[in-house]
């Protein structure tokens, strides 16, 4: 198995960075990070790791605007600027990375999003009808404000 940096361009050249759980399944999740978060949350980490050692690749990036701070170092490695929503336009990088795997010949089996992630994912999914499993954890539910 290895961890693969893989970076994607989203319609708008912007680059999205993010790393690939690689155990040469063709199938791959891909796992999306909630507000202020990033490829490098706890959360995510470890849910790729559990995909992985199930033998299931995965891939966890950064949305545009978005990044973790790793260690110390302020760490944005996506391009573009941050905004408190951006529902729509996450949505479009997840297209973005659906493409990108879908023409490297692997199988976008399921999208997993948490916190804000998980209403990105469902608004992609009602949007695109192209993966069979989408998964909202924890999602946020009381959008009205
Ligand atoms: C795509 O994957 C299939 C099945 O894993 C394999 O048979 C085929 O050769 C691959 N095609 C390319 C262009 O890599
Ligand atoms: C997404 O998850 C949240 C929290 O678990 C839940 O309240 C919400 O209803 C879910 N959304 C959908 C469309 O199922």
């Amino acid at each position: 198995n290895q961890l693969q940096k893989i970076t994607v361009l989203n319609d708008r050249s912007e680059k999205l960075v993010g790393l690939l759980h690689d155990t040469g399944s063709k199938d791959v999740v891909i796992v999306c990070h909630g507000f202020a978060g990033g490829k490098e949350h706890k959360l995510v980490v470890d849910l790729c790791v559990a995909l992985e050692r199930e033998g299931i690749s995965a891939y966890r990036f950064d949305f545009s605007g978005n990044g973790y701070v790793v260690i110390d170092n302020l760490v944005r490695e996506s391009d573009g600027t941050w905004a408190y929503g951006n529902y729509m336009k996450e949505a479009e990088d997840i297209c973005a990375v659906v493409k990108h795997l879908n023409g490297a010949n692997r199988t976008v089996s399921a999208i997993v999003g948490h916190s804000k992630g998980g209403n990105v994912v469902l608004l992609y999914a009602s949007k695109y009808h192209d993966i069979h499993t989408v998964v909202n954890l924890s999602g946020r539910y009381d959008l009205k404000a």
